[in-house]
């Protein structure tokens, strides 16, 4: 055998065995991966069932295989594993509301928390609490709409039916700024159901959630109808059923503060405090 052909075995054979090597360094990274396997429980309720008992249901789902989100994980169940699994959603953007949920204990949208990724633990699921549910994760929002219709949350004019045609109302921007914190609301109800008062008088107190709205108009600088907000809210249980235990500001997943809206339209109530003249007298700007 030429030296070069003894050469060539040589260093064939040292490659081989740096791919076996590799290969061998690669296995327990692979056995790894296989391990992601997360357990999820999921309440499950079917009203075509009535006889049945709500249940817990376990999935395990493959996070290698997964997008980061609990939404991600609900989808993969729901395409992947069992279509029956309900829920709602639709942005997936922490924009919509519309997957509110009580993750792990805490009420929050299943788009915007992460998953556990400790696999040693199950992470459990169950609809916003203390709602009818109509079916597994989805909670009935009846109650809670005509709730937020009764606040009429719309803007009010005294002047809008004499000037006819559609007209912009202007603001300062002082004005414009007591709106934030209050306009980023996606009315997801996760501060609703988690407040004790609601839980408990949910058809009487207004809850955290349309609270925060009613007030968004009350200290809104155009809106006119201030008085009758305030006249419609005094009754010892639309709002003063809040005794700001603040749930409703722990949980929000927008980061709001209802419990802070709340407490002001109390001082209104009682008269601690007064709504301030409009920065801008927009109907003048008009003339
Ligand atoms: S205040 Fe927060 S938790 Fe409550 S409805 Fe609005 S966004 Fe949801
Ligand atoms: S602060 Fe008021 S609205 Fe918020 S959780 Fe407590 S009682 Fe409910
Ligand atoms: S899907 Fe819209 S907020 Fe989660």
């Amino acid at each position: 055998m030429s030296r070069e052909m003894q050469l060539f075995r040589l260093c064939r054979g040292s490659i081989s065995q740096v791919r076996c090597y590799a290969t061998a360094a690669a296995a327990p990274q692979a056995q790894s991966k296989a391990t992601r396997e997360k357990k999820f429980e999921i309440y499950r309720w079917n009203p075509d069932e009535p006889n049945k008992k709500p249940w817990m249901q376990e999935y395990s789902v493959d996070l290698n295989a997964c997008g980061p989100m609990v939404l991600d994980a609900l989808i993969k169940i729901k395409n992947e594993m069992d279509p029956t699994l309900t829920f709602r959603r639709s942005c997936r953007e922490g924009i919509c509301g519309s997957c509110a949920m009580n993750i792990g204990g805490v009420n929050t949208l299943a788009c915007i928390s992460k998953i556990d990724t400790n696999v040693a633990k199950s992470t459990k699921i169950y609809p916003l609490p203390h709602m009818y549910v109509v079916k597994d994760l989805v909670p009935d929002m009846t109650n809670f709409y005509n709730q937020y219709k009764s606040i009429q949350p719309w803007l009010q004019r005294s002047d809008e039916k004499k000037s006819g045609a559609h007209q912009q109302y202007l603001q300062s921007v002082g004005d414009r700024q007591k709106l934030d914190g209050l306009y980023e609301c996606i009315l997801c109800a996760c501060c609703s159901t988690s407040c004790p008062s609601y839980w408990w008088n949910g058809d009487k107190y207004l809850g955290p959630a349309v609270l925060m709205q009613a007030y968004r108009w009350i200290i809104d600088s155009r809106d006119e109808a201030t008085a009758e907000r305030l006249n419609q809210l005094k009754d010892p249980f639309s709002v003063f059923r809040c005794h700001t235990i603040m749930n409703c500001t722990r949980t929000c997943p927008k980061g709001l503060n209802p419990g802070k809206a709340i407490a002001e339209i109390k001082k209104l109530l009682g008269g601690f405090a007064k709504k301030d003249a409009p920065g801008l007298d927009t109907t003048a700007l008009q003339r």
